[in-house]
């Protein structure tokens, strides 16, 4: 065999191999530095740290709400975009596309179900991820911009849902659209304007439908992805997930180092390992600032990987099976087609906005408008307002005890208000007993 026929065959042999290496250039990590350099060079570890905190993982301090939340996120984008190839956003044809989903297109049923219960879910798990961030009092210095992009992605998540509910153009939905669109109308000085950009129209229509489909499929996801991914990053450049002030004795001295090589500064680390070889170093440390602080590093945190990878994969599974779970047993409901003529009564908001329905039967624009404006203009200053630096990562923490307390009964107040609307408000808004 000539040497240039045995270079071609092992060329051919080598394929496979050459492959998968020129896609993983890391063999699975043994050593310390091998975990290290598998979070870096990997496209989607290296968003993360290389260490994280024990803290971070432990399933009931964060119980993994934000993980979900952006799952759920995800779930949405693939099953939306598949909708997406049977949807028309037509007053005459998006009915008929529903009725085909559940009986001519394979797995329609399923993926409408998925696509419905995720967006139930994801508004009822950013509320409760806000509720999980508010009592650990994880809104602190330095984390209060990142709070105020939470309340944005917040509203972002509820207008996500709430243009969508408008699609199927059943009753259900134009109905609900048309009393969620009226709340806006309450708002003062703007509010016949602002109902009109939201319709295209008088009313509920052809416009509304293509202006809702249009900020449902584009505008919103688009900047909902942005506000995630910024969301992500401040959390890596606030120092990870907040945790309380570790005690003196769990930190080792500390050194600093300059560093004056760019990433990747393994090499820095390595000389700083030298200088100081019995204390441990954050590679974390590189992408904070120029200084590494050698040594004052908590000794509670484990390598990303796998510790965070296999939580995340854990949390990953849970939340598709959760979803498919609940739609293989409970299909998404579709009323009959709308009938303009025919209002139900009551005639209701999507189950979210009830509270806010519930307020407006009271006053329309203190209910609709002023204490909801007044609420979310709390929320977003409550990094401002509330400075003190006690009790960070802790539950219930005993020093937060009145900001937890006041925090506590707004949840529990428009929670209460949600299900007077769901369950307690009868034709033309009349109490009735549910049982
Ligand atoms: C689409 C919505 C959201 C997604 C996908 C998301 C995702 C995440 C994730 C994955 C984390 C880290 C892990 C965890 O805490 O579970 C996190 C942390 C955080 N989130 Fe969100 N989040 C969302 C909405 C919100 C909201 C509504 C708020 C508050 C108003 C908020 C404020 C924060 C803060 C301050 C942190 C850092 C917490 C800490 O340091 O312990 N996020 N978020």
């Amino acid at each position: 065999m000539s040497k240039e026929t045995s270079t071609k065959w092992k060329a051919l042999v080598d394929l496979p191999s050459n492959v998968w290496r020129s896609i993983f250039r890391n063999p699975l990590p043994s050593s310390d530095r091998g975990r290290a350099a598998t979070s870096f060079t990997n496209f989607f570890l290296h968003i993360q740290p290389v260490r994280v905190s024990r803290q971070a993982l432990r399933p009931s301090y964060t119980m993994g709400l934000g993980l979900i939340s952006f799952f759920l996120f995800a779930i949405l984008t693939v099953t939306g975009v598949l909708l997406m190839f049977y949807y028309v956003p037509s007053t005459g044809q998006a009915y008929d596309r529903m009725l085909d989903l559940r009986s001519s297109v394979a797995f329609g049923i399923i993926l409408r179900n998925m696509h419905r219960w995720a967006a139930h879910a994801m508004v009822a798990t950013v509320f409760l991820h806000m509720c999980r961030v508010f009592l650990t009092g994880s809104y602190k210095p330095p984390r209060e911009f990142n709070w105020v992009l939470g309340v944005a992605l917040f509203l972002l998540t509820l207008l996500s849902s709430f243009t969508g509910y408008l699609l199927p153009w059943d009753q259900l939905a134009f109905w609900a659209i048309t009393v969620g669109t009226s709340i806006a109308g309450y708002a003062p000085f703007i509010g016949k304007e602002l109902k009109f950009i939201l319709l295209g129209d008088a009313n509920v229509g052809q416009e509304a439908l293509l202006r809702f489909y249009v900020l449902h499929v584009v505008v919103l996801p688009a900047v909902l992805t942005i506000f995630v991914a910024v969301h992500f990053w401040r959390i890596r450049k606030d120092g990870g997930l907040a945790k309380p002030e570790p005690e003196p004795a769990k930190l080792t001295p500390a050194v600093e180092v300059t560093v004056t090589e760019a990433v990747p500064a393994l090499v820095p680390v390595a000389a700083a390992a030298a200088a100081a070889p019995a204390r441990k170093f954050t590679i974390q440390g590189l992408v904070r600032g120029p200084l590494i602080k050698v040594g004052k590093l908590e000794e509670d945190t484990v390598f990303s990987w796998p510790n965070l990878l296999i939580a995340e994969l854990v949390v990953l599974l849970v939340t598709i099976a959760g979803v498919m779970a609940v739609s293989l047993f409970f299909n998404a409901p579709l009323e009959q087609p709308v009938n303009v003529m025919h209002p139900p009564n009551p005639a209701k908001a999507p189950w979210y906005f009830l509270g806010l329905q519930e307020q407006v039967s009271y006053s329309a624009f203190w209910g609709g408008i002023g204490i909801p404006g007044i609420e979310l203009l709390l929320l977003l200053l409550v990094p401002y307002i509330d400075r003190g630096k006690q009790g960070v990562g802790r539950w219930f923490a005993r020093e937060r005890i009145l900001a937890n307390s006041v925090f506590l009964l707004f949840v529990f107040v428009n929670i209460v208000l949600i299900a007077i609307g769901t369950f307690f408000r009868g034709a033309n808004w009349q109490f009735v007993s549910p049982f």
